[in-house]
């Protein structure tokens, strides 16, 4: 998709860049710029940075760089797009692909899910919800816990809620795509949710996005019905209890398998406890989780199968930065059952007793070697360390080094070197493929192979990239540029499109910054622009220094390639111009 520039332009102007990296590194101001750990590589050290002046970003340590909406892009594991409209959701804006008709669609989607809800939970209060009523006692819901989860019921009739909608003034069509009437096959639409417990789900807006529904009694097809994809609503994303378990304000997550396991530890205090919508859990949830969650504990059901997902789960949650810890239950198939057999107090103690998912690692590894051995011990440290060095907290490494030390006998200090061996190891694996991936990519990989062959080019290449830095630090110095240079001048892949693309937002009038300019450029382009930007901070450029970098480029010495196809002419006026600057 398209997205005009007027509108990055505004996304840009409503999104600082301090504010949106500020949601997810701590910054500390030095000057102009900012400073804190980089979220994409494992450091102590400060080395990432954030230039409010060209609203970029660039890292010291591991070269990642960019604008807000890579940033966006690179830390939610987005699309470029997906990222566009999650900044703009952020800032209030209508999201970019939308006609009217879509946004309204979804606006009025909002709407009657929460008429629905209204609807569903005045139902509970009322004849028709009796039985609801004394099965929500059965479970031991308190009338508070209901009013907190906005509990309904979905009454018996197949026109109840059609009906009702009906009578708000919304079509049959809205309805459908609602997910809350479905078409028969003689074309009549139907309530989906029929003698079912309603439980809403809801946004971080407080916006009623979903339901679920669950029978209460064995029969009446299964157990828990669930509203599919709508446009307002990914099941693959959401999470029941976000809403309530953000405001908690806590700073670990339980993550439980089902909706009565959540309401039930809601009830009983733990009101950090949220779950996934009756699927296995995805990256995007893990994702949210980390958003807002240092620690997570995975609270799932006792059986085969739970302890199944569990793993997988720790998988996921593996590529996050979030520490986990996996809680064990015995006596009992899941929390809400555990709380009502045992009470809070012991599922309080399970929560302090949940191992670790490295605990449980480090377990795994110590079982499988003899430490009373030399050799066994050993290899259990190394084998240790290589674990180790994969947590990005130091404190966390430094805390699991004694612990080591004092399991094995060996001195801290040994561990620790050991570990920093482990670690850079790591890091050289880590980054070696990561320069391997860009290279196989298209543009980035071309344009390597061709600098490397074209020779010493160097320095023409560093005046280009001196030249668009300086562009997009003072537009006021195009016109010195566009009259002496040509797009063909700039002879690195990634300048020259910097360059063309500048000078047609020029020509439509814009201002052009780093980070609209980023908007046209491949990944590859970006991050050398960040680069040359965080070499710039601290310079004050001028118009001086803009004609030295032209000449430069007219001057500098040509590749091998490019000598074979110059004219006999050209290269006795450049011989010319370099004698001058020898003077
Ligand atoms: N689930 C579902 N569809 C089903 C069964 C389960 O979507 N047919 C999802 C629901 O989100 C449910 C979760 O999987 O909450 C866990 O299932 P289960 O353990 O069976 O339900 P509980 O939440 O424990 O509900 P209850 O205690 O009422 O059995
Ligand atoms: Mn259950």
């Amino acid at each position: 998709m398209a997205i005009p520039a007027h509108y990055i332009q505004e996304l840009l102007q409503r999104n600082n860049v301090t504010d949106v990296i500020g949601g997810h590194v701590h910054l500390k101001r030095h000057g102009r710029i900012y400073k804190g750990l980089c979220p994409f590589h494992s450091e102590k050290t400060p080395s990432f940075t954030v230039y409010p002046d060209t609203q970029s970003y660039y890292c010291f340590g591991c070269g990642a760089g960019g604008d807000i909406i890579s940033f966006t892009k690179e830390i939610n594991g987005l699309t470029y797009v997906e990222a566009v409209k999650m900044l703009a959701q952020q800032s209030g804006m209508p999201l970019p692909d939308e006609d009217d008709k879509v946004s309204k669609l979804k606006s009025r989607i909002y709407e009657m899910n929460k008429l629905a809800a209204r609807y569903f939970h005045a139902n509970l209060n009322s004849e028709k919800g009796k039985n609801a009523r004394i099965y929500l006692r059965q479970r031991q819901l308190s009338d508070k816990t209901i009013v907190n989860f906005g509990l309904g019921y979905a009454s018996d009739g197949w026109q109840d809620l059609t009906n009702y909608l009906k009578s708000k003034g919304y079509t049959e069509e809205e309805m459908v795509s609602a997910y809350l009437a479905a078409r028969s096959s003689k074309g009549n639409v139907y309530d989906i949710f029929r003698d079912r417990i309603i439980f809403p789900i809801i946004d971080l807006r407080g916006n009623v996005i979903a339901f679920g529904g669950r029978r209460m009694g064995d029969e009446g097809g299964p157990k828990y019905l669930n509203s599919g994809d709508t446009p307002v609503f990914k099941k693959s994303n959401g999470l029941f209890a976000l809403n309530l378990a953000k405001k908690s304000g806590k700073d670990t997550f339980i993550l439980a398998e089902g909706y009565m396991d959540v309401i039930s530890l809601h009830q009983a205090g733990f009101n950090n406890a949220v779950a996934t919508l009756g699927t296995a859990l995805t990256s995007q949830q893990a994702k949210l989780i980390a958003d807002y969650a240092k620690n997570v504990v995975i609270s799932y059901d006792s059986d085969e199968a739970g302890q199944k997902a569990t793993r997988r789960a720790m998988e996921i949650f593996s590529k996050e930065d979030v520490a986990v810890s996996v809680l064990q239950m015995d006596g009992a198939k899941d929390p809400d059952e555990y709380i009502k057999k045992f009470g809070r107090n012991s599922f309080e103690n399970l929560i302090d007793k949940a191992n670790s998912a490295l605990d449980f690692e480090l377990q795994k590894l110590k079982n499988q070697y003899n430490i009373k051995d030399t050799q066994g011990r050993i290899d259990y440290l190394t084998k240790a360390c290589d674990i180790l060095a994969k947590i990005p907290s130091p404190v966390l490494q430094d805390v699991y080094c004694s612990r080591l030390a004092e399991e094995t006998n060996a001195d801290k200090a040994s561990i620790k070197l050991q570990l920093e061996q482990s670690r850079s190891r790591y890091y050289r694996n880590s980054s070696y493929k990561r320069n391997k991936e860009l290279l196989k990519e298209g543009v980035a990989g071309s344009t390597k192979v061709d600098y490397r062959q074209q020779g010493n080019t160097l320095p023409k290449v560093v005046a280009q990239q001196n030249i668009i830095g300086m562009l997009i630090r003072d537009n006021e110095l195009f016109d010195m540029v566009n009259t002496q240079l040509k797009e063909e001048d700039f002879t690195d892949a990634n300048m020259r499109s910097a360059f063309t693309q500048y000078k047609k937002l020029k020509a439509e009038g814009y201002d052009v910054g780093y980070a609209l300019l980023c908007h046209y450029l491949d990944g590859d382009t970006r991050k050398e622009l960040a680069k040359i930007n965080a070499g710039k901070a601290d310079i004050i450029t001028t118009a001086e220094d803009m004609q030295m970098h032209i000449n430069n480029l007219k001057s500098a010495p040509m590749g091998q390639s490019e000598i074979k196809s110059a004219s006999v002419e050209e290269l006795a006026k450049r011989i010319e111009s370099l004698k001058e600057k020898k003077k």
